[in-house]
């Protein structure tokens, strides 16, 4: 059983034997997985669910926050001319007037007038016929995607107010406040990651398409003729997060340009991210460039003078913007979908007799949910689960750490495998007197022994 020998030949051996097999063209299972695992349930369970709302649980939750600080990390910390935002959900409803959501942010809604079903009239084959029960559909109309609401006890026109549809605004009704507050220059960038609402007509496909979703989104700030050049170091930087920081496989991400009917109302251009999802080639980012659309509307909805005046030039102008915005659910399927791998017969002769599955989530290191798990080699030994204890105190200060004493131990590594922890701690009777522990790589199997006193390091060095 894998992790039972620690012998390093067998091994090898065990490793090249392995049969991966990607699970392409299986969503269902990947979806089954998640649920399964406590990385994603359905909202309102109980009650029967909720469409297109989607709740995280323990191990999702520290993937969302892994993926949402390490872009935050990566866009924010790592440069100078790039500034946090949280700004509020609920704004004035002026806003989205003078952003052109009120009037344009809608999908075109069809209803059958037999079952009446509703469904997105630009997404079905047959415009004219039900998809459900073969009626005639009737004349498709535009329907606002904006969830209302009323601010205050009253009801009325008056107190009307909208759940934010993107994070955008806050950022754009936020540029002065920036620019006065942080001694800043064009060219810079204001980033912001929070929910965003959208009350779409046929959410689905799991967590890609839902109606609350986060977004993580950064305005770049930048003089009128030089949107090109950022606007392609931006794709650039972009693919380079999803390649060299959340370590997916370069074959499974691509560049496509949107053709100009399908660009939105403030768009001068735009390429979308896709990953290749089990269910095709599927948009995770939109990078746009919006020009000075936004702050112009601002300036003249608000009557706030939105000009840059540059210091070395003594030039006015209002810069023109390059966006790069993301879903963190998005980012979030793509990673399970590029990791999740079933083992046929599993990765060790012993399984591999039984012919068993093995489950495996080769998640990048960085934002595995689980670091390392600590786990007692017996746990009817004191000395032994002691020891255990103080390892796991000692590495949960440094890293989220799981601690498991059920069950034989190589069905607990396979645990581990599955939920894609990289590194397993195993204490055995060795530990208690020389006061080191077995390392394993998930990836490898391959076990070294290591000095408690060094664990830290060697897990981070790794
Ligand atoms: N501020 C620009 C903007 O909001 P968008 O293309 O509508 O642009 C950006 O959205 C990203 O937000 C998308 O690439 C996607 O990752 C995510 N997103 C949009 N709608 C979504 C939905 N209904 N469910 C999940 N994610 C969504």
């Amino acid at each position: 059983m894998d992790g039972d020998n620690i012998n390093s030949k067998n091994k090898f051996a065990l490793c090249s034997n392995e049969l991966l097999i990607n699970m392409e063209n299986n969503f269902d299972k990947i979806i089954s997985f998640a649920k399964r695992r406590g990385l994603v349930f359905q909202s309102s369970d109980i009650y029967g669910g909720m469409g297109g709302f989607y709740d995280f649980g323990p191990l999702g939750v520290e993937l969302k926050k892994n993926i949402k600080n390490s872009w935050w990390r990566y866009m924010v910390q790592e440069r100078e001319n790039v500034f946090g935002l949280d700004s509020s959900i609920v704004m004035n409803p002026n806003i989205w007037k003078a952003s052109g959501h009120t009037e344009t942010f809608s999908d075109p809604l069809s209803e059958c007038k037999k079952c009446h079903k509703r469904f997105r009239a630009d997404h079905l084959q047959d415009p004219t016929k039900c998809p459900d029960c073969g009626g005639e559909m009737m004349e498709p109309r535009n329907f606002n995607l904006m969830f209302k609401t009323f601010v205050g006890p009253v009801e009325d026109s008056a107190s009307v107010a909208y759940l934010r549809p993107e994070t955008a605004q806050g950022i754009f009704v936020n540029y002065r406040n920036i620019l006065n507050t942080q001694r800043t220059k064009v060219p810079f960038g204001i980033a912001q990651i929070g929910k965003a609402f959208r009350n779409e007509i046929t959410p689905g496909n799991f967590i890609f398409r839902t109606r609350e979703f986060e977004q993580m989104e950064m305005e770049y700030f930048v003089k009128p003729g030089s949107e090109e050049k950022a606007f392609d170091y931006w794709v650039e930087q972009r693919m380079n997060w999803y390649v060299n920081e959340l370590g997916i496989k370069k074959e499974n991400l691509r560049i496509r340009k949107q053709e100009k009917d399908e660009l939105a109302h403030y768009s001068r251009g735009c390429v979308d991210i896709e990953y290749n999802f089990p269910i095709g080639w599927s948009e995770i980012e939109g990078i746009a460039s919006r020009g000075d659309y936004d702050l112009t509307q601002h300036q003249k909805f608000s009557g706030e003078d939105m000009n840059y005046f540059e210091d070395e030039t003594k030039e006015k102008y209002i810069p023109y913007v390059i966006e790069p915005s993301c879903g963190v659910e998005r980012v979030f399927l793509a990673i399970l979908c590029d990791s999740f791998t079933e083992v046929e017969g599993g990765r060790t002769s012993t399984t591999e007799s039984n012919k068993e599955k093995e489950y495996l989530l080769r998640i990048n290191k960085k934002i595995a949910p689980v670091k390392v798990a600590v786990l007692p080699l017996v746990k009817n030994k004191k000395e032994i689960t002691e020891k255990a204890r103080e390892v796991y105190n000692l590495l949960k200060q440094n890293f989220s750490c799981q601690y498991d004493e059920t069950g034989a131990i190589g069905r607990r590594y396979r645990r581990q495998d599955e939920i894609g922890t990289p590194w397993a701690v195993t204490i055995d009777f060795e530990s208690v007197t020389n006061n080191d522990v077995t390392l394993r790589n998930r990836d490898t199997m391959e076990q070294v022994r290591v000095e408690i006193k060094d664990l830290v390091s060697k897990i981070y060095e790794d």
